[in-house]
């Protein structure tokens, strides 16, 4: 497995690929690598001949009181998962590789930032839609693999993909969930063994209320009222629980049949996010 730290490195294995005919699929990753990511991995591997992983905890999508510093790094681990899964090659850079001295520009999809996860975290996916405009330039990978699981956030980089014409095809893969159905995450290792049994209620919630869509309530206000109420009782401090449009993640009214229920709320010192799509005929 080749290890890059710098972009320009990346430049030089695109022009090696492109003399051999080589496809290639990228996996941007913020490392603490957990099942859920080696699951994108797999997918990566069935799209194309050679997979890259990138490592980077990106400093522009924290905001000032966020968990930055400290956000989990687990290098060795994640180098070693990455060979098990035979992975051809791992782009490592550091904070001034990514953003050297004089670097200004940001990459906004402004309406669909604003909302749901970008209501609480300003500039959060400002700073997402950077880095991974920099990533597809950097790479120029024939497909980029993420994750349902952050739903708005994939949205947010196939609006942006469409709108800069990056010529990088982008495939979504589903959540991977631990048995009790809490979503894969490294944000799950702060969590008390108390919160950690606790945790799997916001996807109990998410499934309660599919079902209620699914037997015909419409009243979706309601429904997501009655979700934010019952996770508060419980001990959470929810910061939304929305029945949205997949398209453009407006919240739903009763005649729109392609929903995504989208919810994050925090448990002690975690903030975790979740999604269930309902498809309605
Ligand atoms: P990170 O949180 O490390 O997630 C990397 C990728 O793994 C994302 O596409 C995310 O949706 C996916 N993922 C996380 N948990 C998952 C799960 N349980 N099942 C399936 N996929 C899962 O998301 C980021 O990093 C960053 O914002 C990034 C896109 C790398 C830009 O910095």
């Amino acid at each position: 497995m080749q290890i890059y730290t710098q972009p320009e490195e990346l430049r030089q294995l695109r022009h090696e690929l492109t003399l051999t005919g080589k496809t290639l699929a990228v996996v941007p990753t913020m490392g603490n690598l957990h099942d859920g990511h080696l699951s994108l991995i797999e997918k990566a591997q069935s799209l194309a001949d050679l997979v890259i992983c990138t490592i980077f905890v990106n400093p522009s999508q924290f905001g000032p009181e966020e968990d930055l510093d400290a956000y989990p790094r687990t290098p060795d681990a994640d180098l070693a998962a990455l060979r098990r899964y035979h992975v051809d090659g791992v782009f490592t850079p550091g904070v001034e590789g990514m953003y050297p001295p004089g670097d200004e520009t940001r990459v906004t999809v402004p309406a669909l930032s604003e909302l749901h996860c970008g209501a609480v975290r300003p500039g959060h996916f400002t700073g997402v839609a950077t880095v991974v405009c920099k990533f597809l330039n950097l790479i120029q990978a024939d497909y980029a693999v993420f994750g349902e699981k952050d739903f708005q956030q994939l949205a947010i980089i196939r609006r942006m993909v469409t709108d800069l014409f990056i010529p990088t095809e982008i495939h979504g893969a589903p959540t991977l969930r631990a048995e009790d159905g809490l979503a894969l995450s490294s944000r799950n290792g702060y969590l008390t063994a108390d919160e950690r049994q606790r945790a799997p209620e916001l996807y109990r919630q998410l499934m309660l209320t599919r079902d209620r869509i699914q037997q015909g309530e419409r009243d979706y206000r309601q429904l997501e009222q009655s979700a934010h109420e019952h996770l508060t009782r419980e001990g959470w401090r929810p910061d939304y629980f929305s029945i949205c449009r997949q398209h453009d993640l407006q919240a739903a009214e009763p005649t729109d049949q392609k929903l995504v229920i989208l919810a994050a709320a925090r448990l002690g010192r975690a903030r975790l996010i979740d999604n269930l799509t309902v498809d309605l005929k």
